[in-house]
């Protein structure tokens, strides 16, 4: 048994989703620890694609439960189309759990993303506009309202009472808004409530309970390292942490806890949203990259930015995340290409950097140092073991394991659960034994 965390390396969308659905048939328990409806994890089954926003990848397995964890933001009206969605594909949603401590995402939060993302102008952030931001800002602020309030009705209205009026006076006076009615806002939210309300659980105690009892526990992460509030490219990141760590703050168990961190990242990279993003293609490669990997976002439908894979921030992920091992995943999307190149270290002011600067304005300096690949030129969507890639894409993943130094354990080569090929199990694999440093088994 391991409880395993799997982590965005990048910067979101690097393939969580499809990597926790494939894991959680040997999990007992999915928790999605952190973030809100500005995730879209996608996962395809049999020829049928799922998106899923807030409910953990673990759902679609019929005896594994799932918990939206304490330190998630719940937008409960989303949360129900899911459900719903769910429940009209068959897919029972009776083992979903979610934590009487997260947050709730209210109606004046998304308009006060928006409002906010617009009036910033050139300067914005390109949020999802799912008022993430305004969500956490109001529990960082102990203004915010909780799952608990929701479910009690008295409570709710006082709270809401006191915020509306507040957040009215923000979208009138700031942003020219006309202010929201409260005993509207009131019927909607305990109508949420009362179809809630057999889920609510202390997320932290089940989690705990679970682990005591020895059960197999997946920590699904959503957006990704360079995503994190504290550690990545602020101020383009998202409001809560995405990192390892994250997931232990978000679930409520200890680090301790913990036996292996999976980071999943792409063949190469992408970014959604604005800020800086040193390897990034523009032209024909770009446009290569995000038609051959369908690089539309799944929460927003916005084209995702396409680039190089970059070694610089796989190294900066394996060190803030602790990994133990990487899946990489969308390697077919490089299936075509003649050469491929990965960047080893940044040219910063006249020197060489061959790691993350925390400065932004560093950052936004950096400029890629490439190293040149071959390209195989072959399709690898049908290879399921290591021997059945080119040797130039094993040479590649070679190469991406040695610049990060950490074994790669699973390559997807494909959306679906089979396209897959699983060097190491990271949840019945003993920690490390079987791999060497280039991510390859060793000689037994
Ligand atoms: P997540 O947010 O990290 O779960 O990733 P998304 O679901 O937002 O984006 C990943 C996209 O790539 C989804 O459309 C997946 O179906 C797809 N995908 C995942 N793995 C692979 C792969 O190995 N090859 C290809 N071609 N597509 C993949
Ligand atoms: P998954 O879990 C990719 C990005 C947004 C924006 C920034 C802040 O699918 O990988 P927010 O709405 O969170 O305030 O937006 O973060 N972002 C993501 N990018 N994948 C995600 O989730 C993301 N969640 C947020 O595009 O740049
Ligand atoms: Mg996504």
């Amino acid at each position: 048994m391991a409880n395993v965390i799997v982590i965005g390396a990048q910067w979101g969308d690097e393939g969580k989703g499809k990597i926790t659905d494939l894991l959680s048939r040997s999990a007992d328990v999915v928790v999605r620890p952190q973030g809100g409806v500005n995730a879209g994890h996608t996962i395809v089954v049999k020829g049928q694609t799922f998106k899923l926003h807030l409910i953990p990848s673990g759902i679609l397995y019929p005896e594994t439960e799932c918990i939206i964890g304490s330190g998630t933001v719940i937008d409960p009206q989303i949360l129900l189309e899911e459900m719903d969605q769910l429940a009209a594909l068959n897919v029972s949603v009776e083992r979903l759990y979610i934590s009487q401590t997260a947050h709730v995402t209210m109606p004046y939060h998304r308009l006060l993303d928006q409002a906010s993302e617009e009036k910033r102008g050139e300067h914005k952030i390109g949020t999802t506009g799912r008022g993430i931001g305004p969500t956490y800002a109001d529990k960082s602020e102990r203004t915010g309202i909780r799952v608990v309030d929701l479910m009690e009705p008295e409570t709710l209205e006082k709270k809401l009472a006191w915020t509306i009026n507040n957040k009215n006076v923000i979208l009138d006076k700031l942003y020219e808004l006309p202010p929201l009615d409260v005993e509207a806002v009131m019927a909607d939210y305990l109508a949420y409530a009362e179809r809630l309300r057999p889920h609510v659980v202390d997320s932290s105690l089940k989690i705990y309970e679970a682990i005591k009892a020895r059960k197999n526990i997946l920590f699904e992460g959503a957006q990704g390292t360079l995503l994190d509030l504290d550690h990545g490219t602020y101020p383009y990141v998202t409001s809560s942490n995405p990192i390892a760590g994250g997931a232990c703050v978000g679930a409520g168990i200890g680090p301790t806890m913990i036996d292996r961190v999976i980071g999943v990242a792409k063949a190469y990279t992408t970014r959604v949203g604005e800020g800086p993003f040193p390897t990034e293609l523009i032209g024909a490669l770009n446009q290569h990259l995000c038609d051959r990997g369908a690089e539309f976002g799944t929460t927003t439908g916005r084209r995702r930015r396409c680039g190089w894979f970059d070694g610089v921030i796989g190294r900066y992920a394996v060190r803030i995340n602790g990994l133990d091992c990487l899946a990489i995943t969308k390697l077919d999307v490089l299936d075509e290409l003649e050469e491929i190149k990965v960047c080893v270290a940044y040219e910063l002011d006249g020197a060489t950097c061959d790691h993350f600067p925390g400065n932004a304005a560093q950052f936004a300096r950096c400029r890629p140092l490439y190293e040149t690949l071959p390209g195989w030129q072959r399709s690898t969507a049908h290879c399921r073991t290591l021997e059945d890639l080119p040797q130039k894409a094993l040479d590649y993943l070679k190469f991406l394991a040695e610049l990060m130094e950490v074994p790669i354990a699973i390559v997807s080569l494909g959306a679906s659960r089979d396209q897959t090929i699983i060097v190491e199990d990271p949840i019945h694999g003993p920690k490390r034994a079987l791999l060497d440093a280039t991510g390859l088994p060793v000689e037994t």
